[in-house]
């Protein structure tokens, strides 16, 4: 049977304040920016030099003292990515955690995320992670073909990533699986690879991500040299359509343009943003909002750490947000959604000329308009930015 680590058991805040707390709830992202190697597709902000490791932690525990002093509150959802915040020690996670329950409450029932990179994953890591209040794991599986996670410079084999999720599974987490469509030496056989591997696993939540490759990065000159390694545009789309169906007709909801959930099973603290609600960074590059509020970290690592052990702010920058931005970027946030915008909001904040094409996104079945409100589909996902370009 299942052991549950939904129940918030470890999620104990004895010395943490309360009632004033409870009025300003928000979500809370903590980027732990370290990692084993680098994969070759990625730009995240995050350092190979392990060594770091010790100083990085206390800075973020020390940003967490600063942030939790000026502005506790009760946490509705947390988020541990990066980077990669499964590599984090027993003491190293104790450090941040108590730092965080100094000042914040974690909600009952809240959501808490940690990304895992499969190969992290052990008995004695779930054990860990549950004790300490995880609910859910994200998990960087990528692809199920050994070559292709060879390409993509993965730590982990495909054998390796089944286990980690049947595993987290088994443990009573609450399981997000990232796949990546589009990458090199994928193939129809791939694409069906994925597909039938995940319906055999059935985690709670897939993230189906099609490869973007507009910052420097390996694999970016790698498709500038050899492009026919790649899969074209089109069949790109194909595979992102394709993975799309077989999950909805499993059983998932396409929630959001890159999101598949199993009943109750939305990414909530993922929805936060998508929502304009309340979310504090803390790390380097973290970035958050509270109300109209809008923050960034310093994304340079030496330059986060000097900050911090000098006692400064690792902000790079904070403003307010006008009513007008905060309208517009909602509708760019709700076409995400497949819960879509009110037209009203349209009419009121969209240019005539985002109007017109929104018009023509309709009448070739790209959007589609239920009631007063108006989503795209997942075509019209696909060529969400002929349409978004308008907005901004
Ligand atoms: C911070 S990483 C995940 C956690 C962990 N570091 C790992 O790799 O297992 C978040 C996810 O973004 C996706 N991603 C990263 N770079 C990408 C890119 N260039 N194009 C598309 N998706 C990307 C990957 O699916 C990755 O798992
Ligand atoms: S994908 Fe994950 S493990 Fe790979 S370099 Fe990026 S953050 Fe690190």
């Amino acid at each position: 049977m299942r052991k549950s680590a939904r129940a918030g058991s470890g999620v104990s805040n004895s010395a943490a304040p309360t009632a004033p707390y409870r009025r300003h709830s928000c979500g809370l992202y903590l980027h732990v920016p370290l990692c084993v190697s680098r994969c070759s597709y990625c730009a995240f902000v995050s350092t190979t030099e392990l060594e770091q490791r010790g100083r990085l932690v206390s800075a973020i525990a020390g940003e967490l003292d600063t942030l939790g002093r000026r502005a506790g509150r009760e946490l509705r959802t947390l988020y541990f990515g990066g980077g990669t915040p499964s590599l984090l020690g027993a003491a190293e996670l104790a450090t941040i955690m108590a730092a965080l329950r100094r000042w914040f409450v974690v909600a009952p029932g809240a959501e808490f995320t940690l990304e895992a990179n499969p190969e992290d994953v052990a008995e004695e890591r779930l054990q860990r992670w549950a004790r300490l209040g995880v609910t859910r794991l994200s998990l960087g599986v990528q692809s199920f073909d050994e070559n292709i996670l060879r390409r993509l410079g993965r730590r982990h084999s495909a054998v390796k990533a089944r286990w980690a999720v049947a595993a987290a599974l088994a443990h009573g987490f609450t399981v997000s699986l990232d796949l990546m469509v589009g990458v090199p030496g994928e193939g129809a056989k791939q694409v069906e690879q994925s597909i039938t591997e995940v319906l055999q696993l059935l985690p709670h939540h897939v993230s189906v991500y099609l490869l973007e490759l507009d910052k420097p990065t390996p694999l970016a000159a790698l498709a500038t040299r050899c492009p026919d390694t790649f899969p074209d545009e089109d069949a790109a789309a194909r595979a992102y359509l394709q993975v799309g169906k077989a999950l909805v007709g499993a059983g998932y909801h396409h929630y959001e343009v890159s999101n598949f959930a199993r009943p109750g099973f939305s990414a909530r603290h993922n929805l936060r943003y998508w929502l304009g609600r309340s979310v504090l960074g803390v790390g380097p590059a973290a970035a958050g909002q509270v109300g109209r509020q809008r923050f960034a970290n310093v994304e340079d690592i030496q330059l986060y750490l000097e900050r911090l052990e000098a006692g400064s702010s690792p902000r790079a920058w904070a403003r307010t947000l006008s009513e007008h931005e905060l309208g517009v970027e909602r509708l760019m946030l709700g076409l995400r959604l497949a819960q879509g915008v009110g037209e009203g909001a349209v009419q009121r904040l969209a240019p005539p000329e985002f109007c017109e094409q929104l018009q023509a996104f309709l009448a070739l079945g790209l959007a589609r308009r239920r009631g007063r409100r108006v989503r795209l589909t997942p075509r019209g996902w696909l060529v969400s930015s002929e349409l978004l370009a308008y907005l901004v």
